[in-house]
């Protein structure tokens, strides 16, 4: 008798554009995007995430071009709190005001800069959810970590630490980023990802009832010459990628390494 394998969750390659992207360059982009996905069936999940000021722009651009459906744009960050008195920060419930249905939480950049710890992370990871948005969970080892061998240890940490209680696979996925991989060009090996990948998805499923459908991305100098062979590790449900996400020529062959055929 065939056994039953529970299907694989819809993969999700989103961009993360940082703090780069002009008004009209960056709509540009967006058509550009727009025109391959129109034509394109088996699509991935794809969002992007332009910086704040582009953000209500690209929501509005994306339904003008007719790609509403098939590119979903998300923040870089909220607020733990719903409002009030924070200057220059955005809240998860502004975010979901103005067409966003992600949010990024918890990116070595931001835990960097910003001093954000896990359980900084998680509080806005709660607001995301609160607000009605799917939150985009990032963790990953330093150079240092992985060097001292406590990779797993420390991605599980982050895992158990960022990732809230009331989290499903539906308003939550997770990506591993090692740090020593973003922006250098430098990428961890399959088998290297394929353990870390191995790991979250076990920790997932010991904590939550749906864990084996949580989306699991891969981010870290993801680029078209290296998204196939990452895109095809077990427990890889897509991609979160930084510089090769800014120009849709570069974007659309990682796009097209989740397609379906
Ligand atoms: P790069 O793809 O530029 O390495 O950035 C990865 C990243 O940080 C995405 O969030």
């Amino acid at each position: 008798m065939a056994t039953m394998t529970p299907a694989a969750p819809r993969p999700l390659i989103a961009g993360n554009w940082k703090m780069n992207g002009t008004l009209q360059a960056g709509l540009a982009e967006l058509g550009l995007l727009s025109d391959r996905i129109k034509s394109t069936r088996g699509l991935p999940e794809v969002v992007v995430c332009p910086p704040a000021t582009l953000l209500h722009p690209a929501v509005l651009a994306l339904a003008a071009f007719g790609a509403a459906q098939s590119v979903g744009v998300g923040g870089q960050d909220c607020h733990a709190e719903a409002k009030g008195a924070h200057t220059g920060d955005i809240s998860a419930d502004s975010l979901r005001d103005i067409g966003c249905a992600y949010v990024i939480v918890g990116h070595s950049e931001r835990r960097a800069d910003h001093g954000e710890t896990d359980a900084a992370v998680e509080a806005k990871a709660r607001a995301a959810h609160a607000a009605g948005l799917t939150a985009i969970v990032c963790i990953g080892e330093t150079l240092d970590q992985r060097d001292g061998g406590r990779t797993l240890d420390v991605v599980s940490r982050q895992i158990a630490g960022s990732v809230p209680a009331g989290a499903t696979a539906a308003n939550t996925v997770v990506a591993y980023e090692p740090v020593w991989a973003i922006g250098t060009g430098r990428t961890p090996t399959a088998d290297q990802v394929a353990e870390v990948h191995a790991r979250l998805r076990a920790d997932l499923v010991a904590r939550f009832a749906d864990g084996a459908a949580f989306r699991l991305l891969y981010g870290g100098s993801v680029k078209a010459s290296n998204a196939a062979e990452l895109m095809a590790v077990a427990n890889v449900d897509g991609a979160l990628v930084g510089g090769a996400s800014l120009k849709a020529e570069d974007f659309w062959p990682i796009v097209e390494a989740k397609i379906s055929r």
